[in-house]
């Protein structure tokens, strides 16, 4: 007996493809930032660690959720093609950057209690060029 049952599992089922059908359509959707980056950048911003530990705190804390994700549109953390037309503004403009926010940037980028000096730290940290693997 085919019962209702049956046929409410089939529709079920099928909206949980349409649903993944979407998500892909969503996903792929928005690559467009991350076209700016490669994905062998991306993966070589996640291996990279700021050596003072407080830094290296602030940054997994606050700053690496973007700057290793190249989907977010942020200049990933050592693409030095990326930071070095941002350089050009200087360390003050880019840490007033931070302070203020910037494009898809939120105010202090998540660090509430960071200083002029911790972001400055951050910053050199990120914007300096991996070492070709
Ligand atoms: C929610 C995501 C997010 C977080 C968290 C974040 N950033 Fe960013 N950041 C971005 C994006 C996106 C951009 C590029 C914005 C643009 O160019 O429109 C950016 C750009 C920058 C720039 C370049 C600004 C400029 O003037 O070109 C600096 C410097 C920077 N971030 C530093 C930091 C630091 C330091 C932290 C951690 C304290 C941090 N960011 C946390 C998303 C983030």
């Amino acid at each position: 007996m085919t019962s209702i049952w049956w046929e409410v599992r089939n529709l079920y089922l099928n909206a949980k493809r349409v649903f993944l059908l979407i998500l892909v359509a969503a996903l792929s959707g928005c690559g467009k930032p991350s076209s700016y980056s490669s994905p062998e950048i991306e993966a070589a911003s996640r291996q990279l660690v700021p050596q003072d530990t407080d830094i290296a705190a602030i940054y997994s804390r606050s700053c690496s959720s973007c700057h290793t994700v190249a989907a977010t549109g942020a200049p990933l953390t050592g693409d030095g093609s990326a930071w070095g037309p941002r350089m050009g503004k200087g360390m003050d403009g880019m840490v007033a950057s931070v302070i203020s926010g910037f494009g898809g940037m939120p105010p202090f980028g998540l660090c509430m209690d960071c200083d002029a000096q911790q972001f400055e730290a951050l910053i050199q940290f990120m914007a300096t060029p991996a070492e070709a693997p």
